[in-house]
């Protein structure tokens, strides 16, 4: 009998794998992970949670391995993470692949985005209020909040996001970061000023490849 990896298992196993930065970026995925679904209780929001915790796992990896030619983390992430999920024997479906994507490129987004799937902007969410040390909540409990920052303690994660700094900042184009933050473009910051929001969702679109 044949046993099904889940794919967060094989995100977790190529994590552990490709970081330099051990258990504190382990950690890190797992509070987002913590956060999203708390959000998502909260919220009334149905989550594929293997795909969640994933994407978890592997929404930094570009930040970890320089395997492509890009010099955008995001698309790095992405080309390494499609090189390797054809051989992967996961078997997702074009949905799953599709929201992995989506989850991958939105998650740093500090605007919402028009057509964001609910499981995508849970994970949004949980970025903010990871990197904002649980001051933006998005209506989460004080006790919520700290419930995830004790059970996987941030310990020498500043380490880990000085690393991430010089890799976006030196060995990376700088000007990529607009991408990261602003994934939907100019568009997606007009759409936040104005009624009527014109704007598109992120580039989910394009599945593996940035327009
Ligand atoms: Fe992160």
């Amino acid at each position: 009998m044949t046993t099904q990896t889940s794919t967060s298992a094989w995100a977790l196993a190529l994590l552990r794998s490709n970081s330099p930065y051990g258990q504190a970026l382990e950690d890190h995925c797992r509070r987002l992970h913590g956060f999203a679904t708390n959000l998502a209780a909260q919220d009334g929001v149905v989550l594929d949670d293997d795909l969640l915790l994933a994407a978890c796992f592997l929404h930094d990896i570009g930040l970890c391995v320089r395997d492509s030619s890009s010099r955008d983390y995001i698309e790095r992430g992405l080309d390494f993470v499609e090189a390797r999920l054809a051989d992967s024997g996961l078997g997702l479906t074009a949905q799953q692949e599709e929201s992995l994507v989506e989850l991958m490129r939105t998650n740093h987004s500090l605007l919402p985005l028009r057509g964001l799937s609910p499981q995508a902007e849970m994970l949004r969410r949980a970025v903010q209020v990871e990197h904002s040390l649980g001051f933006i909540s998005f209506g989460l409990p004080a006790e919520a909040r700290a419930e995830v920052f004790s059970r996987f303690p941030r310990a020498n994660f500043n380490q880990v996001l000085l690393g991430f700094f010089r890799t976006a900042l030196v060995d990376d184009d700088p000007r990529a970061l607009l991408h990261v933050f602003l994934p939907g473009g100019w568009a997606q910051l007009r759409a936040a000023f104005t009624a009527g929001h014109s704007s598109h969702a992120a580039s989910t679109r394009n599945l593996w490849k940035s327009s």
